[in-house]
């Protein structure tokens, strides 16, 4: 390791990211082919400058200039919470696992860190115990993961099932093991203290930069809508890499599909009203008939003709309403009173099956 000197205090914000970034600087000395690129020191100092004054900066920058230094150099000299969202979980690992380490060992300055996933990354305890000293009645290779899970939860400290390499993408029992919150059972949980999502919350609440992702943010975003369930921790400056994306995740949360399939979804859940599949107790199937719904015939009005001339149908037309209580509510119509007579009526059913 390098031997780094330590960025000198009491300047300001600007000067201090110019002397971290300077040919022979903390930044040259820590890292390999280090290079003075100009549009990662502009970017850095536009950076620091709304870290400074405030406001919003729109930066863009080709790739490879080295953007992720350029935003957490000055982030951390600022000393302020800092929110990252990252387009990519690869992303969220590169910053946490390189480059801050790097910035921990060239800045000088102490800082902490947590990065935070979906639930469903994290293994829910709870459940994982349930479902390993419940019966077995798994595949060989399920009964073989689950023991590898098992080792694998007892030292890890973050329950991301991203360090089980191993561990297969499609691995059918995860979506019975995740602590997400259709799983959770929240406070009750015996586990509740020491839930890898718990733990999480509460490491990013004591952090200084906290790591999400775009469907993170998105997800707590639309529940902080409703005040209930947020996980990210409030920071007064928030910075969105690979800032492309976050369009379409945002869509995700917060648009609205129509599709030709969503529509024959909706025409399938809408049914005409009948008898006993609803609650009204007045005939709805013409205007104007207030027959108890037990006794209408359930019968619909003919059409009003189609007026040509007007592209619509004729005003004050069309046939009554065949069942005769729309005009007296307390008279079964017809066809009602037909079909109440067969059910009476013994004789009737009996010479009819002879
Ligand atoms: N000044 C520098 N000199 C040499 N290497 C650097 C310098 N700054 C950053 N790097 C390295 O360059 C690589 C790319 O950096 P980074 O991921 O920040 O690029 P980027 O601008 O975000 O590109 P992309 O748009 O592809 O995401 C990293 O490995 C990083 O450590
Ligand atoms: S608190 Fe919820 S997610 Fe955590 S271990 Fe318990 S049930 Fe699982
Ligand atoms: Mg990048």
């Amino acid at each position: 390791m390098p031997e780094v000197p330590a960025v000198p205090r009491g300047i300001g914000l600007n000067t201090a990211v110019d002397a971290v970034f300077a040919p022979g600087g903390p930044l040259s000395l820590a890292l390999d082919g280090f290079e003075a690129r100009a549009a990662q020191l502009e970017m850095a100092a536009a950076v620091a400058d709304v870290f400074a004054d405030g406001g919003v900066l729109l930066a863009e920058a080709g790739t490879g200039t080295g953007k992720t230094l350029a935003y957490l150099v000055p982030a951390i000299l600022s000393r302020e919470r800092v929110l990252i969202s990252t387009g990519t979980k690869t992303l969220q690992e590169q910053i946490f696992f390189k480059d801050l380490p790097v910035l921990r060992d060239t800045l000088g300055i102490p800082f902490t860190a947590a990065y935070m996933k979906g639930r469903g990354n994290y293994l829910c305890l709870h459940r994982f115990e349930a479902l390993r000293d419940g019966p077995a009645v798994h595949s060989r290779e399920d009964a073989i993961a689950i023991e590898a899970i098992d080792e694998w939860s007892r030292q890890t400290e973050t329950g991301d099932r991203a360090e089980m390499e191993d561990l297969p993408d499609d691995f059918p029992l995860w979506p019975d093991i995740a602590a997400t919150s259709e799983n959770c059972i929240g406070a009750e949980c015996p586990r509740f203290s020491d839930c890898h999502v718990t733990q999480m919350r509460q490491r990013a609440a004591e952090s200084d930069v906290v790591i999400v992702n775009h469907h993170l943010l998105c997800a707590d975003a639309s529940v902080r809508q409703s005040a209930f369930g947020e996980v990210i921790p409030s920071c007064r400056f928030a910075i969105v890499d690979e800032a492309h994306q976050l369009e379409d995740v945002a869509t995700q949360y917060f648009g609205t599909a129509v599709s030709n399939y969503r529509f024959d979804d909706y025409a399938r859940t809408v049914t005409p009203p009948t008898r006993s599949a609803t609650t009204s107790t007045t005939c709805v199937t013409a205007r104007g008939c207030s027959s108890p719904r037990s006794r209408c015939c359930g019968s619909r009005p003919a059409p009003a003709p189609f007026d040509q001339a007007r592209g619509r149908p004729t005003a004050g037309s069309g046939s009554p309403h065949p069942c005769s209580n729309a005009l007296d509510p307390m008279r079964p119509c017809s066809s009602a009173r037909w079909r109440r007579s067969r059910r009476r009526s013994p004789s009737r059913r009996t010479s009819r099956k002879t």
